[in-house]
Order: structure tokens, then sequence, then C-alpha cells
């Protein structure tokens, strides 16, 4: 099951020149490493290894920094090899400049990191495959069927007093978008000069942004000008600030553009509380993030974030150096209180210890990582011992296959199960769709599932393939510190002809979705509600088509309507992680509801 890329790899290694053959197995080795984490960013294709390939792979990286010269000949080669392959990486880079700077940016970013690790690693193939999810991964496909208790509609009821909670997640600022630049660039992300300029307008990135492209400038300060006269109560960052163009964005300019992205969100928002995690994106390069408290990790991003996010007054002292040792970190949010007197304690998660695409989780397979599941195990309990009501902040959402089973399967759904009273909500990003996961814990005296927490994951004001601009605020009752209603703010590209327009006027607009719960016709957004909604739309047409757009943040075009989506968006809601989501996949997890209660 060699992929075409692969394959086109390969090719381009045996058509190498002689100098290229020599060391051909090291540089398609390295080249198909970077295949591997680039296929985690969206737009990046869709490489995948087989085991047997990634064993190969890693057994030659292995080998090739035995050689002194290891970074130049692996960076030569594998630049060589990406440009003759035509990009590889499961995309075809557009014209030869393009194949030159995305070849020529992946591999002198990526070789220095990779080389450390390999040189860091004692390597073991079949281990360290088994870890990157590549081998033996299909033992999730064995578990049993099973069954969710059934789930009926909460009676409507009126909320008691309510917050504003709102949520800005994947940014994805790019600083150097260009108006007028070519949205056929040859790369997987355009609208920058260098990229070269339109020759016709049907093909130029407009004044306020473009579906090839990432935000622009004046599209964030919009989102913010408008953001912050909404008022809320708070706000939740939750990653990803810097442009797509992995092969572009070095280690500085990701800490400068989220640094730069901070300080306009405190000149908008004043003395709100504001609280932020980073994302895989602010990984460098993408994804790969060190391990230890208080090392380089620390010294490159998360120190200085903690300074800033500090020095903003939006951590207090604890805070802020529990986030500068290892990107984690918990506070009370000040001033919010249920009306008997419980604290709402945020849990904000560093987005990539327990992540297969983070290759320095080879140096360190356990799962306590940085101390981070200990921590994390300790802040909940004693959150439950104290009476608060916790919410946690974790970039990518539940069901995501990128992270290890071990740590979702085995630690944090239980987890969460266990103390369901006390955790409320996950808020996640990352998918740049609006959705909504469930977590399950087991009904007490039976083997049914029962839903538990709700993991809300929030689309992006990137307008990054093929969404509309996006924030969310949430309603949230006081009394019980629940989600009970939220409203996407979308800038509708199509819809207000701003595609390709080439001046500021007319202007960007924000516009209000209706609420969820009218949308999506529900009483009320408790877990049961979800799976009440999830399987009416298996079988509603109009509900389905309603939240197949909203999910599209409104946009028609990019929304699919067939029954194998349908499914696919029923088991998102389904599945808050891969194993139940798999399942409902299959149809091994009957969630089916009593005849007459959808
Ligand atoms: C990814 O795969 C899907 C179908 O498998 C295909 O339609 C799509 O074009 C691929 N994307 C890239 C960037 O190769
Ligand atoms: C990023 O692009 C700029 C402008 O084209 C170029 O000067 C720089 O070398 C590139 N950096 C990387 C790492 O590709
Ligand atoms: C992977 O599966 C193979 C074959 O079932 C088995 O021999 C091997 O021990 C497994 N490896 C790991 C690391 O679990
Ligand atoms: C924007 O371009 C400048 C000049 O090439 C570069 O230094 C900077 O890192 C770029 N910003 C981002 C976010 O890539
Ligand atoms: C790890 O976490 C536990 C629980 O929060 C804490 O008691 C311990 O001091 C932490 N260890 C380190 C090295 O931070
Ligand atoms: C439910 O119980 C099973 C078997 O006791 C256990 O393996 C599983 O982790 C539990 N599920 C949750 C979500 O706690
Ligand atoms: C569960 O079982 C225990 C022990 O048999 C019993 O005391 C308890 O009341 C049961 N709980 C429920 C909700 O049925
Ligand atoms: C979504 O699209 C519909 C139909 O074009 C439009 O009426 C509505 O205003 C749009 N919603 C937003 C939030 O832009
Ligand atoms: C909303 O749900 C109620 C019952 O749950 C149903 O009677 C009504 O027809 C639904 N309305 C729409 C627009 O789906
Ligand atoms: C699903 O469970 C219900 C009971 O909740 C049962 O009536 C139904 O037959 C089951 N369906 C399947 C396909 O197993």
């Amino acid at each position: 099951m060699r992929s075409i890329a692969g394959a086109l790899l390969i090719g381009a290694v045996l058509a190498a020149p002689s100098v290229a053959l020599s060391r051909s197995a090291s540089a398609g080795a390295l080249a198909r490493f970077v295949a591997l984490t680039s296929s985690t960013a969206p737009g990046l294709g869709n490489e995948t290894m087989t085991c047997e390939e990634c064993e190969a792979v890693i057994a030659e990286v292995a080998n090739a920094i035995q050689s002194k010269d290891a970074y130049d000949v692996v960076q030569a080669v594998a630049e060589l090899v990406c440009i003759e392959g035509k990009g590889g990486f499961g995309y075809s880079c557009g014209n030869p400049w393009a194949c030159n700077d995305l070849c020529r940016g992946i591999t002198s970013l990526f070789t220095p990191e990779i080389l450390f690790i390999a040189a860091h690693a004692a390597l073991d193939p079949e281990r360290d495959c088994t870890a990157l999810g590549l081998c033996n991964a299909s033992t999730l496909a064995e578990a049993p069927i099973l069954r969710a208790a059934p789930s009926f509609p909460s009676a409507p009821r009126e909320a008691g007093t309510t917050i504003k909670v709102m949520q800005i997640t994947d940014l994805h600022w790019d600083p150097n978008y260009t108006m007028g630049a070519r949205t056929d660039c040859g790369e997987p992300d355009c609208c920058r000069g260098v990229q070269g300029m339109a020759t016709g307008s049907e093909t130029a990135c407009g004044y306020w942004g473009d579906h090839a492209g990432d935000t622009p400038t004046v599209m964030v300060d919009s989102m913010l000008a408008f953001a912050s006269g909404l008022n809320p109560d708070f706000v939740m960052l939750t990653g990803d600030y810097p442009p797509h163009m992995v092969w572009n964005v070095t280690a500085e300019a990701v800490v400068d553009v989220s640094l730069a992205f901070s300080a306009k969100v405190k000149a908008a928002f004043g003395g709100t509380p504001v609280f932020g995690i980073a994302g895989n994106h602010e990984g460098a390069p993408i994804n790969q993030f060190r391990l230890e408290l208080d090392g380089e990790g620390s010294k490159r991003l998360f120190a200085p974030l903690a300074d800033q996010w500090g020095g903003f007054g939006w951590l207090d002292a604890s805070a802020q150096s529990q986030l500068a040792r290892g990107g984690y970190y918990t506070t009370l949010v000040p001033g919010v209180k249920t009306t008997d007197g419980r604290p709402l304690r945020l849990v904000a998660l560093h987005p990539a210890y327990h992540m297969k695409s983070n290759f320095y989780t080879l140096l360190d397979q356990s799962l306590d990582v940085a101390n981070e599941t200990s921590w994390m195990q300790a802040t909940i309990e004693q959150a439950a011992a104290d009476g608060e009501v916790v919410w946690i902040m974790t970039h990518h959402p539940t069901n995501d296959g990128d992270y290890s089973d071990e740590f979702m399967e085995g630690f944090f759904a239980p987890l969460v199960a266990k103390y369901r009273s006390t955790v409320r909500h996950v808020f996640s990003g990352h998918t740049h769709k609006s959705m909504t996961q469930l977590l399950w814990a087991n009904a007490t005296n039976s083997s049914v599932l029962e839903p538990a927490v709700i993991n809300y994951i929030a689309a992006a004001p990137t307008p990054y393939g093929g969404v509309n601009p996006t924030f969310r605020m949430y309603e949230v009752e006081l009394d019980t510190m629940e989600v009970v209603d939220y409203v996407d703010y979308t800038v509708d590209l199509r819809a207000q002809g701003l595609l390709q327009q080439m001046t500021e006027q007319p202007a960007a607009e924000w516009r209000a979705s209706k609420p969820a719960r009218q949308a999506f016709n529900m009483t009320a957004l408790q877990p049961r509600d979800w799976h009440v909604m999830a399987e009416r739309m298996r079988h509603d047409d109009a509900l389905f088509r309603t939240w197949e757009v909203s999910y599209h943040t409104n946009n028609t075009e990019a929304s699919n309507f067939s029954p194998k989506e349908r499914l696919v968006r029923v088991c998102d809601i389904i599945g808050g992680t891969k194993r139940l989501n798999k399942a409902c996949m299959e149809g091994r997890f009957n969630t089916s509801l009593p005849a007459g209660s959808a």
C-alpha cells in the first residue's frame, strides 16, 4: 500500500545524480519521515506510511547519523530528493519555484530536529513505529460491541444567570499576507507577494482574505474590534497563531506572531481575563516540542508566553511559572463563581506531550512525560475535593488520531469520566470546523455507556482550506458552569462578495449564526441532548443539512450532503475518542434511542 508520493520519492532517488545515489537511503528516509509530519498539517497532503516503510526509515535514520557530515549530506540530499519528487509529501507543488521554496524550507527546518532526535534516541524500529502509530495500530478494531444507555431530551427550562465566554482558536495569522498575490501559487498555502502576484483578478488574493491563504492582518484587527465590542466575561485562546506555511515559519516567527497577537488581544480587550494555550503550530518546526520541564521548549516558547501573559495580568504567579516550566497550567477564573460559591478552574494542557507527530516523544515514551499526567490527575482530584468546577482547554479535540492511545484511551478519557461531576467541559480547536464531541462514562452497575462530558470545538478565523473566518461565544449558566447555548460569529467571504475584492470597502461584516439550540432544535445542551441530536441527525435531512453547513461555517460549497458524510458527522459527535469514533463508524457502538424519544 505504498503511497503515490512515496513512490515518487523513491523514483526520484533512483533518478538522482550519483552523489545522491550513494546516500539515497538516508535521504529518502528523511524525506519520508518529514512527509509523515507534514501530513498532519491541513492541506499538506495525505501521506501515510506502512509499518514496513516506517521500520526501514527508522533503521536508515539511525544509520545516517553515524556519518560525521550527517547534517550537510542529509539536508542536501533530502532537498534534492524532494525537489526531484516535485514536493512529495502527498502534495505536488505546482511549479519549479514552488518546489524549490517548499523543499529548501521544509528540509532546512526539519533536518536539525530529526538528527537531534535520532542522535539522542536509542532508535528501535519496531518500538518507535508502534509509538508513531504506524505498526500494530489495529488493536482498537477488536474492541467489543458497545452499547449506550438510552437518552431522552432534557425537559425545557429557563437558564439562571448566564455569563458570556469567548473562544478564539486557530488564528493562523499571516503578517506577510499580500493583497493581489496569486491564489494558484503552487504551494499548499498562498497569498504572499514572494510567491508571485496574480495576473488576472480571478486568481488574486483579496483585501479581506482568500481560501488559498491565511488570515490577513486587517482581518485580525477587524475580528478583535468586533469581538471586544461583545464584552465577554472572559476569553479562551486555544492555539495555532502562525500561518500554515510550515516550510517557511521559523522558530522565531512562531514566537513573534504569538506575542504580537496576544498584544493585539490585550489592546482590544483591556482588563477582560484572557487564558491561552499553544497549539501544534507553535511547535518548531510544526508539531515538534521538547519534553523537559524548564528545558529548551520553555526557553523558546513557554517562558516568553508566560512572561507576556503574566505581565498582561492574564495569569497569576503560580500559573505563570507552571506555563513557563512545561507549557501547561491551572488557574481559577477570577471573579467567576457559581451561585453557591464554587469557583471555576481551568486546566490548560500542553499541545504535544502525547502526540505521535511530535518526534521528540521517541526520546521519552513514558505516559507521564514532563509530569503532565500526574499533575493533571492531582489537579482534578484536588478540584473535586474542593468542590470546584473544572474546564479543560486542549488544542486537539479528544478524538484526534494523533493522541497516543495510552494517553487518551488509557488516561484522559477515564479520568474525565471518573470526575464527570467536576469536569464540565473540554474546549478545543484544531479542526477549523464548528463541532461538538461526546465523552462517555460507564453507567453505574451496568455495562452500558452514558454521555458524560461535552468537548466543544470552535471554528477558526483563518479562511484557509475553504472555511469562513469564525470565532465563538458561549452562553454559560453560572449555577452549573455549563454551556447552555453558543453562537458562531462569521464573515461569509463568498456571500458578502469579499473574495477577490481589492479594496477595503465594502468592509467585512461579522454576523451571528443562529444560536445552537434554535439552529439544531435542542431543548438544552446537556450531554444526553447531544446524543439525541446526533441520533436524530441520522434520519432528519433538514437537521443534517443545517449541521453540515454550520460545520463548514456557512460555506455551502464546502459542504457535502452524502450518506457517508452524514455518518461521519454523526460519529464526530457520538465518538469523542478515537476508539468510540471508530466503533460508531463501523456500527459497533449501538447508540440507538428508544422509539419515540427523538
Ligand atoms: C487527499 O485524499 C483525498 C481522497 O483520498 C483526495 O481527494 C485529496 O485530493 C487528497 N489531498 C491531497 C492534498 O492530496
Ligand atoms: C521564507 O521566505 C522568505 C521570503 O521568501 C525567505 O527569504 C526565507 O529564506 C524563507 N525561509 C525559509 C526557512 O524557508
Ligand atoms: C507488533 O505485532 C507483532 C505481530 O503481531 C508482534 O510480534 C510484536 O511484538 C508487536 N510489537 C509491539 C511493539 O507491540
Ligand atoms: C514574514 O516575512 C519576514 C521577512 O521574510 C520574516 O522574517 C517573517 O518571519 C515572516 N513572518 C512569518 C510569520 O512567517
Ligand atoms: C509532578 O506533579 C505532582 C502532582 O501535581 C507534584 O506533586 C510534583 O511535585 C510534580 N513534579 C515535578 C517534577 O514537577
Ligand atoms: C468502563 O469500564 C471498562 C471495563 O471496566 C473500562 O475498561 C473502561 O475504561 C471504562 N470506561 C470509562 C470511560 O471509564
Ligand atoms: C449499584 O450496586 C451497589 C451494590 O450492589 C448498590 O449498593 C447501589 O445502590 C447500586 N446503584 C445503582 C444506581 O443502582
Ligand atoms: C449564512 O448564509 C446564509 C445564506 O447565504 C445567510 O443568509 C446568512 O446570513 C449567513 N450567515 C452568516 C453568519 O453569515
Ligand atoms: C423540533 O423538535 C420537536 C420535538 O423534539 C419537533 O416536534 C419539531 O418538529 C422539531 N422542529 C424542527 C424544525 O425540526
Ligand atoms: C441496540 O440496542 C437496543 C436497546 O437499547 C436494541 O433494542 C437494538 O436491537 C440494538 N440494535 C442493534 C443493531 O444491536
